[in-house]
């Protein structure tokens, strides 16, 4: 059985926002500088004008040692962003021109 659905975003980015405190052997996204990267994600989107680009944080997305982490569907591409270019980057070819940044992609393996 296939169920047809509406798509309700054009791209939806899932951040993972999880906080663990410094020394953690798990580490996490947080202490790898992931706020500040996904409010810069949320005020280009919101400035752009995105209606259709959801930004959404979550807790650990289950790889915390390639963090900061974020994940983009429906294509399922993972993002490891850097800097706030790298996000303005996402943004312009990912989400405005349709192009996903290869050099910002990683693989994460289970
Ligand atoms: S803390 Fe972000 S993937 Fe685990």
């Amino acid at each position: 059985m296939s169920l047809e659905l509406p798509q309700v975003y054009r791209h939806h980015a899932i951040c993972c926002a999880q906080q663990r405190p410094p020394g953690h052997p798990h580490g996490s996204c947080a202490t790898s500088g992931a706020h500040p990267l996904w409010g810069r994600l949320s005020e280009q989107v919101q400035s752009r004008q995105l209606a259709d680009v959801g930004v959404t944080a979550s807790g650990c997305l289950g790889f915390c040692q390639a963090g900061p982490l974020m994940v983009v569907y429906p294509e399922g591409i993972w993002y490891q962003p850097r800097t706030a270019a790298d996000i303005d980057e996402i943004v312009q070819s990912h989400f405005v021109e349709g192009l996903p940044v290869e050099r910002l992609i990683v693989v994460p393996h289970l």
